[in-house]
């Protein structure tokens, strides 16, 4: 394994807050130093939801995709989340990226309930928060790789062309993809090119959260590994990491393993709540959707 793909560095400022103006003041540009371990207060709550629900209606049945399902997990946190095809791992991470709505439930990221904040609001302080990864990657199909990792940062505003340019390049060589690719359009990666590129975009905007949706579906299990290591450093320099797995090579390494079935979280492995947090109650099997 190379030290270029896994040496990862952040020289980009926290842009200015924009959804609230009473916020508290963020780590900011710690997150991405080497030691940045001894830096974070890891206690700090990054995601908690508290029964989490989301109902789907679909031709006179009712699924409860996601069942009050609740957790807190903190900064430098690696969490994977396991469960059987349709227990509901895609629904939960779509709710914590904001992609969807909650039937009911509470949802907070970085200590602010999203339901508070107006549309324009939710929308500017997610894509400053969070980072997707998608297993099909998701990349527009139109742009180079450069361009793709450019676009989050085009539609955060406040930096200057040249700048974003540069630093979408510095993030396409951290996670592996040399300069020779950055003007390829997606079509002409592989698999593993593109989920590196796709990874890039998402830290473009130095989120502190990352989700991703098996990433490693769909690239082969060297890219894979390198991947998981990739998710691994970024969790370790202070991010919050949750990828839904069917990958033992991720869930072996993760911190925290949670398993789903049926919408309902039944398995917390290594969980600990966070100081002044409820203990976790995990739902008794057995109840028919
Ligand atoms: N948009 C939707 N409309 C209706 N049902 C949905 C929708 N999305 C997911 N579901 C259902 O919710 C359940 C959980 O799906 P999903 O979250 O995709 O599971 P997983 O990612 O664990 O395979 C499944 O029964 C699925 O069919
Ligand atoms: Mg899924």
């Amino acid at each position: 394994m190379d030290n270029e793909f896994l040496s990862i560095e952040d020289e980009q400022e926290m842009p200015e807050q924009v959804w609230s103006a009473d916020q508290t003041e963020e780590p900011g540009s710690v997150h991405w130093s080497t030691d940045a371990q001894q830096e974070l207060p890891k206690s700090t709550i990054t995601v908690e939801a508290s029964g989490l629900s989301k109902t789907f209606r679909l031709q006179g049945e009712v699924i409860q995709a996601v069942d009050e399902v609740s957790f807190a997990f903190t900064e430098g946190q690696f969490v994977a989340i396991l469960g059987p095809s349709g227990c509901g791992k895609s629904t939960l991470l779509y709710l914590l990226a904001g992609l969807d709505k909650p039937t009911s439930g509470e949802l907070m990221i970085d200590g602010v309930d999203v339901k508070r904040l107006s549309g324009r609001q939710e929308y500017r302080f997610r894509r400053q928060k969070l980072g997707f990864v998608f297993q099909s990657f998701h990349l527009i199909p139109s742009l180079t790789a450069l361009e793709n990792v450019m676009l989050p940062m085009e539609l955060k505003g406040g930096m200057t062309n040249a700048a974003l340019r540069e630093r979408a390049r510095t993030l396409l060589g951290q996670v592996g993809i040399d300069d020779s690719r950055h003007n390829h359009k997606p079509g002409k990666l592989s698999g593993g090119q593109k989920q590196r590129v796709a990874i890039a975009r998402a830290l473009a905007n130095n989120p502190r959260v990352i989700l991703a949706d098996e990433p490693t579906g769909n690239v082969d299990s060297n890219t894979g590994k390198r991947i998981v290591q990739l998710f691994k450093q970024l969790a370790e320099q202070g991010r919050t990491v949750i990828v839904v797995t069917h990958d033992c090579s991720i869930a072996s390494i993760a911190d925290v393993r949670m398993k789903m079935e049926d919408g309902r979280i039944t398995v917390m492995e290594n969980y600990q709540p966070p100081a002044n947090q409820k203990p976790l109650v995990l739902k008794k099997k057995g109840r028919k959707r």
